[in-house]
Protein backbone atom coordinates (compact mmCIF):
# COMPACT_ATOMS: atom_id res chain seq x y z
CA UNK A 1 0.00 0.00 0.00
CA UNK A 2 3.08 2.10 -0.47
CA UNK A 3 1.76 4.37 -3.05
CA UNK A 4 3.90 6.97 -4.98
CA UNK A 5 2.62 9.94 -3.20
CA UNK A 6 3.48 7.99 0.12
CA UNK A 7 7.35 7.51 -1.65
CA UNK A 8 7.57 10.85 -2.40
CA UNK A 9 6.52 12.12 1.35
CA UNK A 10 9.53 10.29 2.67
CA UNK A 11 11.29 11.67 0.08
CA UNK A 12 10.28 14.87 0.86
CA UNK A 13 10.57 14.05 4.79
CA UNK A 14 14.00 12.50 4.43
CA UNK A 15 15.20 16.03 2.64
CA UNK A 16 13.47 18.16 5.48
CA UNK A 17 14.62 16.82 8.20
CA UNK A 18 18.23 16.72 7.36
CA UNK A 19 17.99 20.19 6.35
CA UNK A 20 16.11 21.22 9.45
CA UNK A 21 18.53 19.52 11.81
CA UNK A 22 21.09 21.39 9.95
CA UNK A 23 19.11 24.34 10.80
CA UNK A 24 18.16 23.58 14.39
CA UNK A 25 21.06 21.81 15.84
CA UNK A 26 24.37 22.40 14.37
CA UNK A 27 26.06 20.49 12.40
CA UNK A 28 27.46 18.31 15.40
CA UNK A 29 24.06 17.08 15.82
CA UNK A 30 22.79 17.20 12.53
CA UNK A 31 25.85 15.24 12.09
CA UNK A 32 24.88 12.71 14.78
CA UNK A 33 21.41 12.43 14.30
CA UNK A 34 21.62 11.95 10.27
CA UNK A 35 23.89 8.90 11.62
CA UNK A 36 20.67 7.77 13.25
CA UNK A 37 18.59 8.62 10.39
CA UNK A 38 19.72 5.65 8.83
CA UNK A 39 18.32 3.30 11.71
CA UNK A 40 14.94 5.01 11.17
CA UNK A 41 12.02 3.91 9.18
CA UNK A 42 9.21 6.27 7.97
CA UNK A 43 6.17 4.78 8.55
CA UNK A 44 3.83 4.97 5.20
CA UNK A 45 1.14 7.28 5.70
CA UNK A 46 -1.84 4.59 5.49
CA UNK A 47 -4.73 7.11 6.54
CA UNK A 48 -5.58 9.22 3.51
CA UNK A 49 -6.14 12.43 5.88
CA UNK A 50 -2.42 12.73 6.31
CA UNK A 51 -1.41 11.78 2.75
CA UNK A 52 -0.64 15.30 1.32
CA UNK A 53 2.68 15.88 0.99
CA UNK A 54 4.14 18.43 3.51
CA UNK A 55 5.40 21.70 1.71
CA UNK A 56 8.68 23.28 3.05
CA UNK A 57 6.90 25.57 5.84
CA UNK A 58 8.38 29.46 5.20
CA UNK A 59 8.03 30.62 8.94
CA UNK A 60 10.90 27.79 10.57
CA UNK A 61 12.70 25.42 9.36
CA UNK A 62 12.37 23.05 12.21
CA UNK A 63 8.09 22.98 11.57
CA UNK A 64 8.83 20.95 8.73
CA UNK A 65 10.80 17.91 10.14
CA UNK A 66 9.70 14.84 9.80
CA UNK A 67 6.02 13.80 10.63
CA UNK A 68 6.24 10.38 11.53
CA UNK A 69 9.22 9.38 12.60
CA UNK A 70 9.44 5.59 14.11
CA UNK A 71 12.37 3.98 15.91
CA UNK A 72 11.94 0.35 14.55
CA UNK A 73 15.79 -1.44 14.22
CA UNK A 74 17.02 -1.99 17.79
CA UNK A 75 14.59 -4.67 19.48
CA UNK A 76 15.54 -2.58 22.99
CA UNK A 77 14.50 0.70 21.63
CA UNK A 78 11.17 -0.78 19.92
CA UNK A 79 10.55 -2.50 24.07
CA UNK A 80 11.04 0.99 25.83
CA UNK A 81 8.32 2.34 22.93
CA UNK A 82 6.11 -0.34 24.56
CA UNK A 83 6.62 0.65 28.20
CA UNK A 84 3.38 2.73 29.28
CA UNK A 85 5.01 5.76 30.28
CA UNK A 86 8.04 6.27 27.65
CA UNK A 87 6.96 9.91 26.21
CA UNK A 88 4.70 9.98 22.78
CA UNK A 89 5.99 7.26 20.03
CA UNK A 90 5.61 9.88 17.47
CA UNK A 91 6.76 13.44 18.06
CA UNK A 92 7.68 16.80 15.74
CA UNK A 93 9.93 19.33 16.90
CA UNK A 94 8.00 20.54 19.58
CA UNK A 95 7.64 24.67 18.61
CA UNK A 96 6.12 26.63 20.87
CA UNK A 97 4.98 30.23 21.81
CA UNK A 98 4.83 31.04 17.83
CA UNK A 99 2.03 34.13 18.32
CA UNK A 100 3.96 37.04 19.25
CA UNK A 101 3.39 37.87 22.90
CA UNK A 102 1.31 41.68 21.65
CA UNK A 103 -0.94 39.14 20.52
CA UNK A 104 -2.61 37.93 23.59
CA UNK A 105 -4.06 41.91 24.18
CA UNK A 106 -6.18 40.49 21.31
CA UNK A 107 -7.94 37.96 23.39
CA UNK A 108 -8.36 39.53 26.37
CA UNK A 109 -10.18 42.12 24.31
CA UNK A 110 -12.33 39.70 23.18
CA UNK A 111 -13.91 38.42 26.32
CA UNK A 112 -16.22 40.17 26.45
CA UNK A 113 -17.58 39.14 22.66
CA UNK A 114 -16.99 35.97 23.67
CA UNK A 115 -19.42 36.09 26.70
CA UNK A 116 -22.04 37.18 24.60
CA UNK A 117 -21.12 35.24 21.13
CA UNK A 118 -19.56 31.53 22.53
CA UNK A 119 -20.77 30.56 26.11
CA UNK A 120 -24.31 30.97 24.30
CA UNK A 121 -22.76 27.70 22.21
CA UNK A 122 -23.02 25.79 25.81
CA UNK A 123 -26.11 24.10 27.17
CA UNK A 124 -27.11 24.36 30.65
CA UNK A 125 -26.64 20.98 32.17
CA UNK A 126 -30.02 21.00 33.50
CA UNK A 127 -31.35 20.89 29.92
CA UNK A 128 -28.04 18.39 29.02
CA UNK A 129 -28.81 15.00 27.81
CA UNK A 130 -27.16 12.43 30.18
CA UNK A 131 -25.45 9.19 29.33
CA UNK A 132 -27.98 7.33 31.77
CA UNK A 133 -30.86 8.64 29.12
CA UNK A 134 -29.69 6.19 26.74
CA UNK A 135 -28.76 3.09 28.79
CA UNK A 136 -30.49 0.14 30.60
CA UNK A 137 -31.37 1.85 34.04
CA UNK A 138 -29.51 -0.46 36.70
CA UNK A 139 -32.11 1.07 39.47
CA UNK A 140 -34.79 -0.46 37.29
CA UNK A 141 -36.84 -3.70 37.81
CA UNK A 142 -36.41 -4.08 33.75
CA UNK A 143 -32.64 -3.54 33.81
CA UNK A 144 -31.78 -7.47 32.87
CA UNK A 145 -34.58 -7.60 30.39
CA UNK A 146 -32.92 -3.89 28.30
CA UNK A 147 -29.68 -5.41 28.63
CA UNK A 148 -30.43 -8.72 27.17
CA UNK A 149 -32.15 -6.88 24.66
CA UNK A 150 -29.40 -4.22 23.62
CA UNK A 151 -27.08 -7.00 23.47
CA UNK A 152 -29.88 -8.80 21.11
CA UNK A 153 -29.39 -5.47 18.79
CA UNK A 154 -25.51 -5.34 18.78
CA UNK A 155 -25.51 -9.20 17.90
CA UNK A 156 -26.46 -8.10 14.30
CA UNK A 157 -23.98 -5.27 13.91
CA UNK A 158 -20.73 -6.46 11.98
CA UNK A 159 -16.81 -6.78 13.48
CA UNK A 160 -15.82 -3.66 11.43
CA UNK A 161 -18.41 -1.34 12.87
CA UNK A 162 -17.35 -2.03 16.34
CA UNK A 163 -13.46 -1.28 15.22
CA UNK A 164 -14.68 1.98 14.51
CA UNK A 165 -17.14 2.80 17.54
CA UNK A 166 -14.34 1.58 19.53
CA UNK A 167 -11.59 3.71 17.34
CA UNK A 168 -14.28 6.81 18.08
CA UNK A 169 -14.68 5.55 21.87
CA UNK A 170 -11.21 5.53 22.41
CA UNK A 171 -10.60 9.20 21.05
CA UNK A 172 -13.45 10.44 22.99
CA UNK A 173 -12.25 8.72 26.19
CA UNK A 174 -8.36 10.88 25.73
CA UNK A 175 -10.42 14.03 26.79
CA UNK A 176 -8.07 15.04 29.57
CA UNK A 177 -5.43 15.33 26.78
CA UNK A 178 -7.46 17.65 24.64
CA UNK A 179 -8.34 20.19 27.71
CA UNK A 180 -4.76 19.86 28.27
CA UNK A 181 -4.48 21.30 24.69
CA UNK A 182 -6.63 23.75 25.40
CA UNK A 183 -5.09 25.17 28.32
CA UNK A 184 -1.71 25.11 26.34
CA UNK A 185 -3.14 28.32 24.02
CA UNK A 186 -1.67 31.67 25.32
CA UNK A 187 -4.50 34.20 25.96
CA UNK A 188 -6.97 32.05 26.23
CA UNK A 189 -6.04 29.03 29.12
CA UNK A 190 -7.41 28.50 32.19
CA UNK A 191 -4.91 29.81 33.96
CA UNK A 192 -6.04 28.61 37.52
CA UNK A 193 -8.66 25.41 36.78
CA UNK A 194 -11.22 28.13 38.09
CA UNK A 195 -10.83 30.89 36.15
CA UNK A 196 -13.60 33.30 35.49
CA UNK A 197 -12.56 34.45 31.79
CA UNK A 198 -15.19 33.41 29.19
CA UNK A 199 -12.59 31.56 27.23
CA UNK A 200 -11.67 29.33 30.60
CA UNK A 201 -15.65 29.06 31.37
CA UNK A 202 -16.08 27.73 27.62
CA UNK A 203 -13.09 25.23 28.30
CA UNK A 204 -14.12 23.47 31.56
CA UNK A 205 -17.85 23.44 29.84
CA UNK A 206 -17.21 21.86 27.18
CA UNK A 207 -14.96 19.61 28.40
CA UNK A 208 -18.04 18.51 30.52
CA UNK A 209 -19.98 18.09 27.63
CA UNK A 210 -17.40 16.14 25.86
CA UNK A 211 -17.17 13.79 29.19
CA UNK A 212 -20.84 12.19 27.99
CA UNK A 213 -19.80 11.29 24.86
CA UNK A 214 -16.81 9.37 26.16
CA UNK A 215 -19.06 7.81 28.99
CA UNK A 216 -21.87 6.98 26.83
CA UNK A 217 -19.92 5.31 24.22
CA UNK A 218 -17.96 3.40 26.83
CA UNK A 219 -20.89 2.23 28.65
CA UNK A 220 -22.85 0.74 25.85
CA UNK A 221 -19.87 -0.88 24.46
CA UNK A 222 -19.67 -2.61 27.92
CA UNK A 223 -22.43 -3.66 28.03
CA UNK A 224 -22.80 -4.72 24.35
CA UNK A 225 -20.57 -7.59 25.18
CA UNK A 226 -19.21 -7.47 21.78
CA UNK A 227 -15.83 -6.20 22.29
CA UNK A 228 -12.21 -6.86 24.85
CA UNK A 229 -13.17 -4.18 27.49
CA UNK A 230 -9.69 -4.74 28.64
CA UNK A 231 -7.67 -4.16 25.72
CA UNK A 232 -9.98 -0.82 25.38
CA UNK A 233 -9.20 0.69 28.14
CA UNK A 234 -5.31 -0.05 27.99
CA UNK A 235 -5.13 1.38 24.61
CA UNK A 236 -7.10 4.41 26.53
CA UNK A 237 -4.53 4.47 29.07
CA UNK A 238 -1.65 4.54 26.65
CA UNK A 239 -3.25 7.23 24.84
CA UNK A 240 -3.81 9.30 27.76
CA UNK A 241 -0.37 8.52 28.72
CA UNK A 242 1.15 9.36 25.18
CA UNK A 243 -1.18 12.13 24.39
CA UNK A 244 -1.00 14.07 21.30
CA UNK A 245 1.03 16.39 18.95
CA UNK A 246 -1.94 18.92 17.14
CA UNK A 247 1.32 21.47 16.33
CA UNK A 248 -0.80 24.07 17.87
CA UNK A 249 2.39 25.76 19.56
CA UNK A 250 0.37 27.20 22.61
CA UNK A 251 -0.79 29.55 19.33
CA UNK A 252 -4.45 30.12 19.80
CA UNK A 253 -4.72 31.09 16.09
CA UNK A 254 -3.78 28.16 15.20
CA UNK A 255 -5.59 26.24 18.25
CA UNK A 256 -8.96 27.63 16.93
CA UNK A 257 -8.34 26.62 13.63
CA UNK A 258 -7.84 23.13 14.20
CA UNK A 259 -10.52 22.63 17.30
CA UNK A 260 -12.93 24.08 13.87
CA UNK A 261 -11.41 21.22 12.18
CA UNK A 262 -11.52 18.88 14.60
CA UNK A 263 -15.37 19.25 15.65
CA UNK A 264 -16.52 18.74 12.43
CA UNK A 265 -14.58 15.86 11.56
CA UNK A 266 -16.21 14.24 14.56
CA UNK A 267 -19.66 15.34 13.92
CA UNK A 268 -19.34 13.73 10.41
CA UNK A 269 -17.86 10.72 12.15
CA UNK A 270 -20.44 10.31 14.86
CA UNK A 271 -23.16 11.43 12.00
CA UNK A 272 -21.64 8.27 10.07
CA UNK A 273 -21.52 5.71 12.75
CA UNK A 274 -25.30 6.62 13.88
CA UNK A 275 -26.23 6.12 9.95
CA UNK A 276 -24.66 2.59 10.03
CA UNK A 277 -26.08 1.42 13.12
CA UNK A 278 -29.50 2.34 11.58
CA UNK A 279 -28.51 0.54 8.50
CA UNK A 280 -27.89 -2.57 10.86
CA UNK A 281 -31.60 -2.45 12.51
CA UNK A 282 -30.11 -0.60 15.34
CA UNK A 283 -32.15 2.08 16.26
CA UNK A 284 -30.55 2.92 20.10
CA UNK A 285 -26.95 2.77 18.94
CA UNK A 286 -28.10 5.14 15.81
CA UNK A 287 -29.81 7.57 18.82
CA UNK A 288 -26.30 7.36 20.68
CA UNK A 289 -24.28 8.12 17.87
CA UNK A 290 -26.85 11.17 16.18
CA UNK A 291 -27.25 12.56 19.62
CA UNK A 292 -23.10 12.63 20.42
CA UNK A 293 -23.14 13.93 16.47
CA UNK A 294 -25.20 17.21 17.14
CA UNK A 295 -23.39 17.93 20.43
CA UNK A 296 -20.03 18.23 18.03
CA UNK A 297 -22.16 20.54 15.45
CA UNK A 298 -22.71 22.75 18.39
CA UNK A 299 -18.96 23.06 19.38
CA UNK A 300 -18.07 23.48 15.71
CA UNK A 301 -20.58 26.09 15.49
CA UNK A 302 -18.71 28.10 18.34
CA UNK A 303 -15.27 27.77 17.33
CA UNK A 304 -15.55 28.41 13.92
CA UNK A 305 -17.48 31.81 15.15
CA UNK A 306 -14.18 32.61 16.96
CA UNK A 307 -12.14 31.96 13.84
CA UNK A 308 -14.18 33.89 11.95
CA UNK A 309 -14.14 36.28 14.48
CA UNK A 310 -10.25 36.26 14.71
CA UNK A 311 -10.56 36.56 10.49
CA UNK A 312 -12.48 39.57 10.61
CA UNK A 313 -10.12 41.26 13.52
CA UNK A 314 -6.94 40.18 11.99
CA UNK A 315 -7.21 38.82 8.24
CA UNK A 316 -3.46 38.58 7.50
CA UNK A 317 -2.44 36.26 10.74
CA UNK A 318 -5.68 34.26 10.71
CA UNK A 319 -5.09 33.07 6.74
CA UNK A 320 -1.40 32.37 7.59
CA UNK A 321 -2.39 30.38 10.54
CA UNK A 322 -4.83 28.78 8.70
CA UNK A 323 -2.17 27.66 5.63
CA UNK A 324 0.61 26.93 8.09
CA UNK A 325 -2.44 23.95 9.80
CA UNK A 326 -3.03 22.69 6.69
CA UNK A 327 0.27 22.24 5.37
CA UNK A 328 1.29 20.69 8.27
CA UNK A 329 -1.62 18.68 8.01
CA UNK A 330 -4.66 18.31 10.42
CA UNK A 331 -3.54 15.35 12.33
CA UNK A 332 -6.27 13.54 14.57
CA UNK A 333 -6.54 13.34 18.19
CA UNK A 334 -6.03 9.68 18.46
CA UNK A 335 -3.09 9.50 16.24
CA UNK A 336 -0.72 8.53 18.84
CA UNK A 337 -3.37 5.68 19.79
CA UNK A 338 -1.66 1.85 20.99
CA UNK A 339 -3.02 -1.08 22.12
CA UNK A 340 0.16 -3.01 23.65
CA UNK A 341 0.30 -5.05 20.39
CA UNK A 342 -0.37 -3.44 17.08
CA UNK A 343 2.61 -0.84 16.64
CA UNK A 344 0.18 0.27 13.49
CA UNK A 345 -3.24 0.42 15.75
CA UNK A 346 -4.35 4.40 14.09
CA UNK A 347 -3.49 3.67 10.56
CA UNK A 348 -5.48 0.27 10.77
CA UNK A 349 -8.68 1.46 12.52
CA UNK A 350 -8.53 4.32 9.98
CA UNK A 351 -8.23 1.95 7.30
CA UNK A 352 -11.30 0.41 8.25
CA UNK A 353 -13.09 3.70 8.88
CA UNK A 354 -12.14 5.08 5.55
CA UNK A 355 -13.37 1.74 4.14
CA UNK A 356 -16.39 1.99 5.60
CA UNK A 357 -16.87 5.71 5.21
CA UNK A 358 -17.14 6.83 8.51
CA UNK A 359 -14.40 8.94 7.97
CA UNK A 360 -12.63 9.44 4.84
CA UNK A 361 -10.06 11.22 2.72
CA UNK A 362 -12.63 12.99 1.02
CA UNK A 363 -14.45 14.03 4.31
CA UNK A 364 -10.77 16.04 4.99
CA UNK A 365 -11.07 17.76 1.81
CA UNK A 366 -14.66 18.60 2.65
CA UNK A 367 -14.06 20.22 5.96
CA UNK A 368 -11.31 22.27 4.77
CA UNK A 369 -13.75 23.43 1.95
CA UNK A 370 -16.34 23.53 4.23
CA UNK A 371 -14.27 25.91 6.41
CA UNK A 372 -13.35 27.92 3.18
CA UNK A 373 -16.91 29.06 2.34
CA UNK A 374 -17.97 29.18 5.65
CA UNK A 375 -15.17 32.18 6.40
CA UNK A 376 -15.71 33.16 2.95
CA UNK A 377 -12.22 32.98 2.50
CA UNK A 378 -11.93 33.72 -1.47
CA UNK A 379 -13.35 36.89 -1.06
CA UNK A 380 -10.73 38.09 2.05
CA UNK A 381 -9.39 41.26 1.37
CA UNK A 382 -6.59 43.18 3.37
CA UNK A 383 -4.12 41.09 2.88
CA UNK A 384 -0.17 41.59 2.58
CA UNK A 385 1.53 39.82 -0.12
CA UNK A 386 1.91 36.58 1.72
CA UNK A 387 -1.56 36.41 3.55
CA UNK A 388 -2.21 36.40 -0.58
CA UNK A 389 0.25 33.55 -0.98
CA UNK A 390 -1.84 31.88 2.06
CA UNK A 391 -5.40 32.58 1.03
CA UNK A 392 -4.20 31.24 -2.76
CA UNK A 393 -2.99 28.31 -1.04
CA UNK A 394 -5.62 27.35 1.33
CA UNK A 395 -8.41 28.16 -1.22
CA UNK A 396 -7.09 25.73 -3.93
CA UNK A 397 -6.02 22.63 -1.63
CA UNK A 398 -9.12 20.43 -1.47
CA UNK A 399 -9.36 19.88 -4.76
CA UNK A 400 -5.98 19.02 -4.94
CA UNK A 401 -6.33 16.83 -1.79
CA UNK A 402 -9.28 15.15 -4.18
CA UNK A 403 -6.57 14.34 -6.92
CA UNK A 404 -4.20 12.97 -4.87
CA UNK A 405 -5.80 10.80 -3.24
CA UNK A 406 -7.62 9.63 -6.06
CA UNK A 407 -4.68 8.55 -7.46
CA UNK A 408 -3.43 6.95 -4.17
CA UNK A 409 -6.75 5.45 -3.27
CA UNK A 410 -6.32 3.97 -7.16
CA UNK A 411 -2.70 2.14 -6.73
CA UNK A 412 -3.54 1.10 -3.03
CA UNK A 413 -6.26 -1.27 -4.12
CA UNK A 414 -4.92 -4.66 -2.69
CA UNK A 415 -6.59 -5.97 0.28
CA UNK A 416 -5.50 -6.99 3.36
CA UNK A 417 -6.97 -8.10 6.74
CA UNK A 418 -5.44 -7.50 10.17
CA UNK A 419 -6.58 -8.42 13.77
CA UNK A 420 -7.74 -6.14 16.08
CA UNK A 421 -6.96 -6.86 20.04
CA UNK A 422 -10.61 -4.72 20.89
CA UNK A 423 -12.36 -7.64 19.28
CA UNK A 424 -10.29 -10.38 20.94
CA UNK A 425 -7.92 -10.77 17.74
CA UNK A 426 -10.42 -11.20 15.26
CA UNK A 427 -9.48 -10.36 12.23
CA UNK A 428 -11.19 -7.22 10.15
CA UNK A 429 -10.72 -6.16 6.27
CA UNK A 430 -8.52 -2.86 5.85
FE1 LIG B 1 -16.89 14.44 21.43
FE1 LIG C 1 -15.99 17.43 20.11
Amino acid sequence: MRSLANVNLIINQLFSFSFSLVFSCGAKAAEMALMKLNSLSFQSQLHPSFGLPPTANPRSPKIVMASTLRSSTSPKEAEKLKKPFTPPREVHVQVTHSMPPQKIELFKSLEGWAEENILIHLKPVEKCWQPQDFLPDPASDGFYEQVKELRERAKEIPDEYFVVLVGDMITEEALPTYQTMLNTLDGVRDETGASPTSWAVWTRAWTAEENRHGDLLNKYLYLCGRVDMRQIEKTIQYLIGSGMDPRTENNPYLGFIYTSFQERATFISHGNTARHAKGHGDLKLAQICGTIAADEKRHETAYTKVTEKLFEIDPDGTIMSFADMMRKKISMPAHLMYDGKDDNLFENFSSVAQRLGVYTAKDYADILEFLVGRWNLEKLTGLSGEGRKAQDYVCGLAPRIRRLEERAAARAKQASTVPFSWIFDRKVDL
